[in-house]
């Protein structure tokens, strides 16, 4: 394990398995509807990469970029777009992956933005859920892993842009990002 990591909330393995899980509730729920997948940058990238993998259907892929917490660990509450879509999303089942859903702040002002764009429809999968931290009210239809009021790491989820390459997901011992 990692020295700057508490303890391991989910393992490879616990992660893998629930993806695949994932994967086989929206292949169901999107059979035939060409669904786009739309990664929010960085966190989502792993988990967008192994959920991709476990769907079986025809789909595309794009990206937005959005920043809302700099470097710090707490949400400054402004979400910026950084990169936007490159496709047209206009009668599109849209399927927006998010590395965790937290104030919710971030996937509040996305929805709203894209709605006005007119895809046919809006989901978003979520790996996981802190809702003890929840201001915005958003509605995820897919859910990895609930998770405590705790700063978690790895898997695509970073702290100060660490921390994103490590295979499991863990809490980060507070001393790292206390000044
Ligand atoms: P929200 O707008 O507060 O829901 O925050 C969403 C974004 O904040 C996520 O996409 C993450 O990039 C970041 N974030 C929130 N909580 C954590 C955490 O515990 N670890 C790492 N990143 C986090
Ligand atoms: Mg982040």
């Amino acid at each position: 394990m990692h020295k700057d990591i508490q303890s391991v909330l989910f393992t490879e393995e616990q992660i893998k398995n629930r993806v695949k899980e994932m994967g086989s509730r929206i292949s169901a729920d999107f059979k035939n509807l060409d669904p786009i997948f739309v990664g929010i940058l960085k966190g989502s990238f792993i988990f967008m990469s192994d959920l991709m993998r476990a769907v079986d259907m025809d789909c595309t892929v794009d990206f937005m970029g959005v920043s809302s917490y700099g470097r710090g660990s707490v949400t400054t509450g402004a979400v910026k777009i950084t990169k936007d879509l490159n496709e047209s999303i206009e009668n599109r089942s849209i399927i927006l992956i998010e590395d965790i859903l937290d104030s919710g702040v971030t996937l509040n002002y996305l929805v709203n933005c894209l709605e006005v764009r007119k895809p046919a429809s809006i989901s978003i999968a979520a790996l996981l859920n802190k809702p003890a931290r929840r201001e915005k009210s958003v509605k995820p239809d897919y859910i990895g892993f609930d998770v405590p009021d705790a700063f978690v790491v790895g898997y695509g989820l970073d702290y100060a842009e660490r921390y994103r390459n490590l295979p499991y997901i863990g809490v980060l011992k507070p001393l790292i990002y206390a000044d």
